[in-house]
């Protein structure tokens, strides 16, 4: 009897039953009813009191070694079924995640902010959600003036009064009312106008404004300041054109024009056959902001200007579709 225990026992352990259907033929061969196990237990029981003290333990450990082993066996198939594995192929070549890049308007906000961080400024935010105050009245924007109509505005609620904000100078308040000069910030963000979308204007964009207060602020170093920004953003031959403009919450206000870093100023489709890109807005802040926020302005001057980011990051790529950069088509993004 012993020497059939060993050969049962060798059987179980070269059994390589793949399917679950052999896996069970083996089960009902070893421990099902008529099975070799099951007989020689029934034989067993037959034998003399000194065989079954010497046969007892070999015989009971093939009984549990083969439950066992075939519990294992159907665990194994199961869970190659559930996860695949059986079919997997560890000789394929692997597929290369695909790795991210920067949004192409976070690459040209970080460009702004360095340029103006390496002469000083530094980078402030403030609230997208704002009130009146904030984004007009402390803007020297009259209650009813036609000049809120130039930027549409979403308004959320009348009492409190809250709107999203049209554009940053509304940081550049905050840091006036907290801060005494000498202030030198630029504020990035985004900023929202009730616009139709289309190729060059959408309901919300990104804005990077300037501020600079102190004692003596002269339009010439807003000139100078604007120049240096123009020729690191675009190149070290770019001209700037100043335009008078009006702004409620500067004067006198310009707009600045670079010259076209495509076809040279020669003229191209993209600057109009003009030679000359628009890019901002700028200005000696108005003595009625300085006032409204508490800086004296009889002791102290200051200037402002106020950029898009989708229209520098639209000149530097020659981008011609503002919709372009909210899509977040990865073919388009990867290209940065
Ligand atoms: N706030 C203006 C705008 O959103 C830009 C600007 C800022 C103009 C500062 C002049 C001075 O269009």
């Amino acid at each position: 009897m012993l020497s059939r225990i060993q050969t049962l026992l060798a059987e179980l352990k070269a059994a390589t039953p793949t399917t679950p259907e052999a896996v069970e033929a083996l089960r009902v061969g070893m421990l099902g009813r008529s099975g070799q196990i099951t007989k020689l237990i029934d034989d067993f029981r037959e034998l003399p009191p000194e065989q079954k003290r010497a046969l007892g333990k070999p015989l009971n450990d093939l009984k549990s070694f083969a439950q066992g082993r075939i519990k294992e066996l159907q665990e194994k198939l199961q869970s190659e079924q559930a996860t695949g594995a059986a079919s997997l192929d560890l000789t394929r070549t692997a597929i290369r995640a695909p790795f991210g890049t920067r949004h192409p308007l976070a690459k040209i906000q970080r460009e702004i902010e360095d340029i103006f961080y390496r002469i000083g400024f530094t980078v402030e935010q403030g609230p997208e959600l704002e009130d009146d105050w904030h984004v007009f009245s402390a803007l020297n924007f009259p209650p009813d003036h036609p000049a809120r109509d130039m930027q549409d505005t979403f308004f959320i609620s009348a009492n409190p009064d809250t709107l999203l904000r049209t554009h940053t100078s509304s940081v550049q308040v905050r840091i006036m009312e907290r801060q005494k000069p000498p202030i030198r910030a630029i504020c990035p963000g985004r900023v929202f106008r009730n616009e139709d979308i289309s190729a060059r204007a959408h309901c919300q964009f990104h804005q990077v404004e300037g501020l600079y207060v102190d004692r003596g602020v002269s339009f010439a170093q807003l000139k100078q300041t604007l120049l240096y920004f123009a020729r690191e953003m675009f190149g070290a031959d770019t001209k700037i054109r100043l335009r008078p403009s009006f702004f409620p919450f500067t004067e006198p206000s310009a707009e600045v024009d670079v010259s076209c870093n495509l076809c040279g100023g020669k003229g191209c489709n993209v600057c109009k056959h003009t030679g000359w890109l628009e890019i901002l807005g700028c200005g000696m802040v108005d003595p009625n902001v300085l006032q409204a926020c508490g800086i004296d302005p009889l002791e102290y001057s200051g200037f402002a200007f106020g950029m898009g980011v989708e229209r520098i990051a639209m000149l530097r790529y020659g981008v011609n579709d503002l919709r372009l950069f909210f899509e977040n088509d990865t073919r388009f993004l990867q290209q940065f």
